[in-house]
């Protein structure tokens, strides 16, 4: 039997997971935790060498659990990697890590924007790579390793995304992949390279950049010693792979106009599929960003909400301590809890609105600073209000996406839904309400993984091209249409939810 390998390096932790390239049919998977550190309010940072042991881990647990399913290591065609963009890796001239990972949720960098914004020029900056400079890209990140810690910065020979890192290791190959490279604010994204005139203009040497690889074409094999370290058969192709968010689109075939993903991981996305680089022009500053796909010579707009599982993940940690507990006794997932408590209050939570910034938010405020939190709590709410207001927030932040990516005149025919928290009906629906759109689930269960195992399956050639990889093994499973009375009353609450963040703009969004 053959089979694909995808590796998704996450927030929360890492997955392996094997799938039939006949169908794309899951065979076996495996996750593995690793910790998130946060050593200052509004810094994230993880420990590559964590990420490391936890890939080995996985993939050893996935191989064995393959095994069980009578897939053998030389099955694996090849191997693809999907992960969390915009993360920064430092390595000295002996390729060792010079200091944790500034990840993509870190906002520490706002100065560093400021700077690039004023060096660069702001029309400038977007001509050189069509993205403005925010905190969460990568530049701002590596500035801040170089005006903070001078003597890191002296030492570093390459930068690395979180999922070329993990290529290194398993490959020996030094290389960042088009989709991905996207999200560093140095690539010349119409072009796929790296922006030589941005790159001056910052000062920076661009050989720390190692060269840009194609998503679907091999970029290095698995080395002996990996091979003996995770089962894999040595010389197993690894395919260039892509940014989370790019693998996600791929595996659920979100690879040609018309379609758009929606994600609700940690971070929350809306992303539309594009045949140019077209960059949005709805205000002064572009407010969704401008990446390259995973498939050739496309691309795609796409907003993001900086905290959307990760909303619910504190509500879950914090107010459903009771459901944790249940949990525990009664093996029912905590969420599902919560999210059947919080099916029994009315659509808009009985006028209670929750502000998901907190972790600052992109798409549509670009505000490093902005904080989260309830408004309009009545002694006559509960438990139950704060949870549904969650999910309704984080919908109405996604809602705020698609209306810029809308504007930019990108017809949307349909969405998809993937990540963890597209799993749960209740909020499945809350989406098609507030967006208004019909929302559609594939057989993408495995989420980025997939389109990185779809990735590498072009790589080594089971598949001619990723639109076909993509017709071969991707099906819709579930519809879910919007309720037009819901609909109508959300749009309601969007408008207030809207006017929320200016008005109390003084208030929360504060260094
Ligand atoms: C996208 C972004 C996040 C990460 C999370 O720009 O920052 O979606 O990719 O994994």
């Amino acid at each position: 039997m053959q089979a694909l390998l995808g590796i998704d390096l996450g927030t929360t932790g890492i997955k392996a997971a094997l799938f039939a390239t006949d169908d794309g049919s899951v065979l076996a998977d495996a996750f593995c935790e690793y910790p998130l550190y946060h050593p200052h309010p509004g810094w994230a940072e993880q420990d590559p060498a964590e990420w490391w042991q936890a890939t080995l881990a996985a993939i050893r647990a996935c191989l064995s659990r393959g095994e069980g399913q009578g897939v053998q290591p030389a099955d694996v065609q090849g191997v693809g990697l999907s992960g969390q963009m915009h993360g920064v890796v430092l390595l000295d001239e002996r390729q060792q890590v010079l200091r944790p990972c500034i990840i993509w949720a870190d906002q520490r960098s706002e100065e560093q924007c400021r700077w690039i914004t004023e060096r660069v020029g702001a029309s400038q900056l977007i001509e050189y790579v069509s993205n403005p400079a925010l905190t969460g890209f990568s530049a701002p990140k590596l500035l801040w390793v170089r005006d903070n810690e001078p003597e890191v910065f002296a030492r570093a020979r390459t930068m690395l995304l979180p999922k070329d890192y993990i290529r290194y290791r398993l490959t020996g190959e030094m290389a960042q992949e088009i989709s991905d490279a996207a999200g560093t604010c140095l690539l010349a994204v119409k072009h796929g390279v790296w922006s030589q005139e941005g790159l001056k203009a910052l000062d920076l040497d661009p050989a720390l950049l190692p060269p840009v690889v194609p998503a679907d074409t091999a970029s290095g094999r698995i080395t002996a010693e990996v091979a003996s370290l995770t089962g894999l058969a040595t010389g197993t192709p690894v395919a260039g792979g892509g940014a989370d968010n790019a693998c996600g689109a791929v595996g659920n075939g979100v690879v040609a106009p018309g379609l758009a993903l929606v994600s609700i991981g940690t971070s929350g996305i809306v992303l539309a599929h594009s045949e140019k680089p077209q960059v949005d022009t709805s205000g002064p500053i572009p407010r969704v960003h401008t990446f390259n796909h995973a498939v050739p010579h496309t691309w795609y707009l796409m907003g993001v909400t900086q905290g959307a599982g990760l909303s619910l993940r504190w509500v879950r940690d914090n107010i459903g301590l009771p459901e944790r507990a249940l949990e525990r006794w009664t093996g029912i997932d905590a969420y599902e809890i919560l999210a059947r408590e919080a099916e029994g209050v009315p659509a808009g939570s009985d006028g209670l609105i929750f502000l998901p910034y907190m972790q600052g938010e992109r798409t549509p405020h670009l505000d490093p600073y902005a904080r989260g939190g309830w408004i309009g709590l009545t002694a006559s709410h509960d438990r139950r209000h704060l949870v549904r207001s969650v999910l309704e927030g984080v919908a109405f932040s996604l809602k705020d996406c698609l209306s810029i990516i809308r504007a930019q005149g990108l017809q949307i025919d349909q969405m998809r839904a993937t990540g963890g928290g597209a799993k749960s009906p209740l909020w499945q629906q809350i989406i098609a309400d507030v967006l208004d759109t019909e929302l559609v689930l594939t057989n993408a269960s495995e989420g980025p993984a997939f389109g990185a195992a779809l990735l590498a399956g072009v790589a080594s050639g089971v598949y001619r091209s990723v639109a076909e990889a993509c017709a071969q093994t991707v099906h819709v499973t579930q519809r879910t249409a919007p309720r037009p009375e819901v609909a109508a009353s959300y749009a309601q609450a969007y408008e207030t939810y809207q006017a929320l963040y200016p008005a109390l703009k003084p208030i929360i969004s504060k260094k």
